[in-house]
């Protein structure tokens, strides 16, 4: 059986996947209706990755004995300044997901549930990843001062291409 207090916090984390799946479909319909095709199939990527993790903790809340909660979601802003406003929004919220990530291997420290902090591992890895890949698309646009926005949505889409292949 899952300790309480670690059930709480993973339950918890479903809520903040599905609401990052939802937030990258936002984000994704503003590109699509803005003209960057590369950076809207970049976003609906993210949102299906967002999709899974989430299904990940609901998956192992109830292999564990707890019982996973199907949260409701606010609404995800839908307006954003411009493409680094954007990309600037998917990092800080990367951040706090990785926040949230560590808090959880810290409740299962505290509560020594090893099982858990064994599998919440494999998120603490993907948010490094998660991390390290928006923060390369942002040195892109800083590297590129707001010129050659078709440019970087052509490239982005290739990121995508990319990652896809090594999956
Ligand atoms: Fe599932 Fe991007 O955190």
């Amino acid at each position: 059986m899952l300790n309480l207090n670690v059930e709480k916090i993973l339950v918890a984390q479903i809520e903040k996947e599905a609401y990052s799946s939802n937030l990258y479909l936002a984000m994704a319909s503003w590109a699509e209706n803005n003209g960057f095709e590369g950076t809207a199939q970049w976003l609906y990527t993210q949102a299906e990755e967002e999709h899974t993790h989430m299904l990940r903790f609901i998956a192992y809340i109830n292999e564990r004995g707890g019982k996973a909660i199907i949260p409701a979601l606010k609404q995800p802003p839908m307006e954003y300044i411009d493409i680094r406003d954007l990309f600037e929004y998917v990092f800080k919220h990367e951040k706090y997901i990785s926040d949230s990530i560590n808090d959880i291997v810290g409740i299962c420290i505290d509560e020594k549930d090893f099982s858990t902090n064994n599998w919440i591992q494999w998120f603490v890895n993907e948010q490094i990843e998660e991390e390290k890949s928006v923060r390369n698309i942002i040195d892109k646009l800083n590297l590129l001062g707001g010129h050659s926005l078709y440019l970087f949505d052509k490239d982005i889409m290739s990121m995508r291409a990319v990652a896809n292949n090594q999956q």
